[in-house]
This record gives C-alpha cells, sequence and structure tokens, in this order.
C-alpha cells in the first residue's frame, strides 16, 4: 500500500519510518525544502534516538522517501497522513492553518478513493471540516476522513509508535477502518488494542488523555508546593501514591511545570474548545494556572537561593530541552527561566547535550553557551538543573563547586539527594523536599 506523510516533523518524521518498517511504501513530503534535501542527504532535522537507523534501513529497503513534490506524493497514494503542526494561536485554541492548507493541497489533487487520516492533534469537529472543505472542493471524487490521533512521546518515539499503549481509529467509513487496520496489522501479533470509534469521540480521546497528564503533572507540583510549606517530602508522599494502583507511579514527579509541544497547548485548546461551546472547564483551568505558577515558583526560589536579587548574578542553567533525549524546546520551562532571569538582570550560561541549536535560535548572543556542565560552573552564582539529562545525574560536586563563585544549586528536578548535596558543601534546594 502507497502511503503519503504530509510533514515531517517529530510526528511524521517516526510515523513514516514505522509505516515502511511496517511494509508499506511511504512518501514522507514537507514543505521546508532544507529538511527533504537533509532527509535525502541522510540527516535527520531533529534528534530522536534510535530513528537515524531506522530511516536508513528502510530508504535502503525501497520504502520510504522523501519529496517536497506534494502533488506527486498524493496523487500515487491510497492513505494520506496529516502529520503537520497544530500551535496555539492568539487565543489559545488551534491554530488549524496548516491543516487546512494540506487539506486544500490533497483536494487539488483527488484522483481517485483516498483516505485522509489525521494524525495532528486536532480540536473535536474538524474532521467534519476537513470533510467539508474536501467537498466543495474536490466534488464527486470519493474519500473518507479517519482521525487517528499519535501518542508517541518524543525522546523513545520510535518505540512508542512500535509498540503503542493502543491504535484508535476515528471513522463513520466501514471502508476506511479495514483500510487502516490492514495498515496497523503488524501490531495485532503483539496483540494491540484498537480502539474503534466515531471522529469525535477519537479526536476528544486525545485531547483528554493529554490534558489528563498534564493535570497529574500540575497535581503533584502543587501537592510538592505543599510539602515545602508543612515540611513534608513529596518524594516520598509521590512513591507511596504510586504504589496504589488506582493511582500509579507514573507522571508523579514534581518539577518546573510541564512544557513541550504537547501539553501546553493541547490544555490550552481544549479549554478554549470548551469554553466556546459554553461550558467553564474549571478543572482544565486550573491545571494550567497552577503551571504557569510552577514557572514562576522557580524563579522566585532561584532569586531567593542567591540572596534576593539577581541583578548582576551569573546563573549556569543545565538543559534546556523541555525534557531529555530530544531537542525540542518549544514551551520548554527553561525557557522561561532564563526570559526571567535576563529580566531581572542576570546573566546566564547554558549546556545541554541536543538542543544548543535550539537554544541559539531563541536567545541567540543575550546568553552564553558552554560546552559541558563544568563550564557552565565556571564563574557561577548558581546552577540551575532544568532538564534530567543522564549525563547531569552523576556530575562531579567537588570539581563543579570548585569553579563556581558560590556553591548554589536549585534542582528543579529532583536528581540530587539533599542530604548528600549539603555534605558537599552546597548550598542546595530541590522541589516539594
Ligand atoms: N511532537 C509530539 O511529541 C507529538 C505527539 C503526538 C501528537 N503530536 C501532534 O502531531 C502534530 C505534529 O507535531 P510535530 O511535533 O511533529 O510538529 P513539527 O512542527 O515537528 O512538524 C510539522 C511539520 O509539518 C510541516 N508542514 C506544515 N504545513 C505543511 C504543509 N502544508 N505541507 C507540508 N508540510 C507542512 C512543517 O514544515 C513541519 O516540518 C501536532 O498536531 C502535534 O500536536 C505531536
Amino acid at each position: 500500500m502507497r502511503i503519503c506523510m504530509i510533514g515531517t516533523g517529530y510526528v511524521g518524521l517516526v510515523t513514516g519510518c514505522g509505516l515502511a518498517e511496517f511494509g508499506m511504501k511511504v512518501t514522507c513530503v514537507d514543505k521546508v525544502a532544507e529538511k527533504i534535501e537533509m532527509l535525502e542527504q541522510g540527516e535527520l532535522p531533529i534528534y530522536e534516538p534510535g530513528l537515524k537507523d531506522l530511516v536508513e534501513k528502510n530508504v535502503k529497503e525501497g520504502r520510504l522517501r522523501f519529496s517536497t513534490d506534494i502533488p506527486e506524493a498524493i496523487r500515487n497514494s491510497l492513505v494520506i497522513f496529516l502529520a503537520v503542526g497544530t500551535p496555539s494561536d492568539d487565543d489559545g485554541g488551534a491554530d488549524l492553518s496548516y491543516l487546512f492548507n494540506a487539506v486544500d493541497e490533497i483536494a487539488e489533487n483527488l484522483n481517485g478513493y483516498k483516505v485522509v487520516a489525521i494524525k495532528s492533534t486536532v480540536p473535536v469537529g474538524t474532521a467534519k471540516q476537513v470533510s467539508q472543505r474536501v467537498v466543495s472542493l474536490a466534488r464527486n471524487v470519493a474519500f473518507d476522513v479517519v482521525s487517528n490521533p499519535e501518542f508517541l512521546r518524543e525522546g523513545s518515539a520510535v518505540e512508542d509508535f512500535l509498540h503503542p499503549d493502543r491504535v484508535v481509529i476515528g471513522t463513520e467509513s466501514e471502508q476506511a477502518v479495514a483500510i487502516m487496520k490492514d495498515i496497523y496489522s503488524p501490531l495485532y501479533l503483539i496483540e494491540t488494542p484498537f480502539v474503534i470509534t466515531n471522529n469525535e469521540t477519537a479526536e476528544m480521546i486525545k485531547y483528554a488523555s493529554n490534558t489528563f497528564l498534564a493535570a497529574k503533572i500540575s497535581y503533584i507540583n502543587e501537592v510538592a508546593n505543599i510539602c515545602e510549606i508543612v515540611g513534608a517530602d513529596v518524594h516520598v508522599v509521590a512513591r507511596a501514591m504510586g504504589l496504589d494502583g488506582r493511582i500509579s507511579r507514573k507522571f508523579l514527579h514534581p518539577g518546573p511545570g510541564f512544557g513541550g509541544s504537547c501539553f501546553p497547548k493541547d490544555t490550552r485548546a481544549l479549554y478554549h474548545l470548551a469554553k466556546e461551546k459554553g461550558y467553564d472547564p474549571a478543572l482544565i483551568g486550573s491545571v494550567i494556572q497552577v503551571n504557569e505558577n510552577q514557572k514562576r515558583r522557580m524563579v522566585e526560589k532561584i532569586q531567593r537561593m542567591v540572596g534576593g536579587n539577581l541583578a548582576g548574578k551569573v546563573i549556569g542553567v543545565l538543559g534546556v530541552s523541555f525534557k531529555p533525549n530530544t531537542d525540542d524546546i518549544r514551551e520548554s520551562p527553561a525557557i522561561f527561566v532564563i526570559r526571567n532571569l535576563l529580566k531581572a538582570g542576570a546573566s546566564v550560561k547554558v549546556f545541554d547535550p541536543a538542543a544548543m541549536e535550539e537554544a541559539g535560535k531563541v536567545f541567540d548572543n543575550t546568553i552564553a553557551y558552554a560546552n559541558n556542565a563544568y563550564e557552565v560552573a565556571e564563574g557561577a552564582d548558581a546552577i540551575v538543573l532544568m532538564t534530567e539529562w543522564n549525563q547531569f545525574r552523576r556530575l562531579d560536586l567537588q570539581e563543579l563547586k570548585n569553579r563556581m563563585r558560590s556553591p548554589v544549586f536549585v534542582d528543579t528536578r529532583n536528581v540530587y539527594d539533599p542530604q548528600k548535596m549539603k555534605q558537599a558543601g552546597f548550598f542546595y534546594e530541590g522541589v516539594g523536599r
């Protein structure tokens, strides 16, 4: 079966490559020519563990190719996946302009029955709008729109795509269900649950899942903040909570607030959608508010730890990506923290194992860039650990301390043991302990 994947970003590239691995003939297209050129030369435009080998293998075996000729790829495919970005618009809703540009291109090149599969995260009702748009532009050609949300996580995207917890297929068409089941048939062998439902329910499943995970993070962050006041240790609290099977220990790690390309925008989009429909989503509103407060608390913590005034202080930041094993810094809490440190008059030095180039695009020459954690420490008044990369888990504490102007360590990910940090001579603070 021939497949066209529109959008060659974190989701499109992994999904396209994964479907090729399942035996499909996949053409990944993007409107950014540089990305396609890189891919054609065997380079990846993103950092994602395990992806390069899989791309190489499937290109070599003739199942995967890259192109900027979007019309040709559409015309030659039975199924067209949409994996373009759906960022927040100014009101917090989802900006669907990339999606509808791609939909128009599909409609203009509809030369026979095709399935349009929406992988992008889109508000409930979008599949119906896509359908109407295609009908209005391409009369008398049969097609089906399937909502097929993606649940992969950056940093373990390849593994997640090949071994998903579930596959959601939303459509009213039996023919489209049969085609989608065929595409994902290798997953039957590993007994992956399939949820077959209508478009609206499939669209809602994605938002409800992401918002729930975001809520879990905001919840434990709130508990952590209360722990700080009452003298409890949130780590022990979270562990004991997680031992309850109804709660589960996952996503109970306190930190600087959630970030990334999904949770913030998807939580806002669901909030916005509910409001638009006349419902006040009070809980979701609080999830967003608690997260904003949490990021602000981190800045206040740093300020307090350096004696109350950030002006003139040198702050070393470890990690810029929103989580380890990715170069994605979209809405990373580190960006918020760095911006506010600069605003308060501090100078900032950063190191991230994968996201230095991305950080450079945001901060240009307003901050300094180091080659490793020890360079970050050089002359610093405080170190702030923002991303729990493995490289930062076992730093040589004496070496770090020797290089610093004052041994202040703010650990927004609770990587280090407070007692050991104290013994090593640091003024140390984590979150909620
Ligand atoms: N990143 C994740 O972890 C993740 C996980 C699940 C779902 N999602 C959802 O998947 C979608 C894509 O996310 P992403 O992180 O891969 O985005 P991304 O920004 O990394 O990639 C989107 C790509 O689409 C391309 N594009 C945009 N308009 C196009 C057009 N008209 N024609 C061809 N190419 C076009 C862009 O150039 C870009 O390369 C979003 O809706 C997101 O919410 C993301």
